[in-house]
């Protein structure tokens, strides 16, 4: 176990709302424990072009509202190859930095473990921050509960208008290969059907059940679409469906990037402050290629290859059922 006296940080891949809370808390956890903090830029492309500054305890002053990442992010190709790893590393040596505390999703974390795995000199704790929701060990990751309430508030928006005019519309949320925000927001909002990367849909039975509640005096419907459905694209899916309910005016929205700003909620902040915070601590006390995430409200450590472990169906399926039957 080494000591450690000096901690980078940065946030990578897709940014969410909370990085800052837990930006702000890495770098007073470390300065109260009379460690140094260096904010790298840019993620792993900052490590490898070597753009990094001291960071001192006004530097995080102000930032708890603020969304996205102020130490900037990025998705580095380039920290997959053997020669850019070898560079970040030099120039981590260069700063005299023992301990990285790096903020993000799963690419974050591969290449957090391999780094670690061939530079074990420099420990290595990874926080859940992601809109995605999709790592194990920790029940929510940072940004997933302000996205969804960014969803939930558009949507409820489009329902005003859908059920003004009777229409069905199509709404695409974020998730390649997650779901998450898409059965959530489809519970909160009562959406009539959710499509998820993590399950396929037949398009018969969406069929179906749209002209059951149409028959059922549904005057609008609303179907959450997760970016990464397999059905072959929202438009392609809206016309499928339009050639079958021919009385239903429909539309298609796709919510974007919206998505991924705005002010962090209070969840969020205190969930960023929580892990920002125990991350520190998890490098002074000897940790490395570790995950700090939330469990049953408690901190807990995984591993960081567990965290990537695939899990067959990550979400939880009595909720897919409840909203089913809520919906009717
Ligand atoms: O990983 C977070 C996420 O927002 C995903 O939900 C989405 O598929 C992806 O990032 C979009 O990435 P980018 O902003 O690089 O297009």
């Amino acid at each position: 176990m080494h000591k450690i006296s000096k901690i980078g940080v940065l946030t990578s891949g897709g940014d969410a709302p909370g990085m800052n809370p837990c930006i702000r808390a890495v770098v007073r956890t470390a300065i109260y424990n009379g460690l140094q903090v260096v904010g790298i830029r840019q993620g792993y492309k900052g490590m490898i072009e070597n753009d990094m500054y001291d960071m001192e305890t006004r530097s995080v002053s102000n930032i708890l509202s603020l969304g996205g990442t102020i130490l900037k992010t990025a998705r580095c190709n380039e920290f997959r190859t053997d020669e850019g790893m070898e560079t970040a590393y030099k120039n981590i040596k260069a700063h005299g930095i023992d301990g990285l505390v790096v903020i993000g999703g799963d690419g974050t974390f591969t290449g957090a473990l391999r780094f670690s795995q061939k530079h074990p000199d420099i420990a290595v704790i990874g926080i859940p921050g992601t809109i995605d929701n999709d790592l194990y060990g920790s029940t929510y990751t940072l940004g997933f509960d302000t996205a969804t309430n960014t969803v939930i508030e558009a949507i409820d928006k489009i329902r005003d208008t859908a059920d003004s005019h009777d229409r069905l519309f199509f709404i695409e949320v974020m998730g390649r290969d997650s779901g998450a925000i898409a059965l959530r927001a489809g519970i909160s909002c009562g959406a009539e059907a959710i499509l998820l990367p993590e399950k396929s849909t037949a398009i018969d039975d969406l069929i179906k059940s749209l002209k059951e509640g149409q028959l059922n005096k549904k005057s609008s419907s609303i179907v959450i679409v997760a970016e990464g459905d397999k059905s072959g694209g929202i438009y392609d899916l809206a016309k499928a469906v339009q050639k079958e309910v021919k009385n239903y005016d429909i539309k298609v929205t796709i919510l974007g990037h919206l998505q991924r700003g705005g002010s962090p909620s209070s969840f969020d902040r205190v969930l960023g402050s929580r892990l920002g915070f125990a991350a520190v601590n998890a490098l002074i006390a000897g940790h490395s290629q570790k995950m700090v995430g939330l469990s049953a409200n408690f901190i807990k450590l995984t591993t960081l290859e567990e965290a990537l472990t695939e899990h067959e169906f990550k979400l939880e399926p009595d909720l897919l059922k409840m909203m089913e039957v809520l919906s009717i």
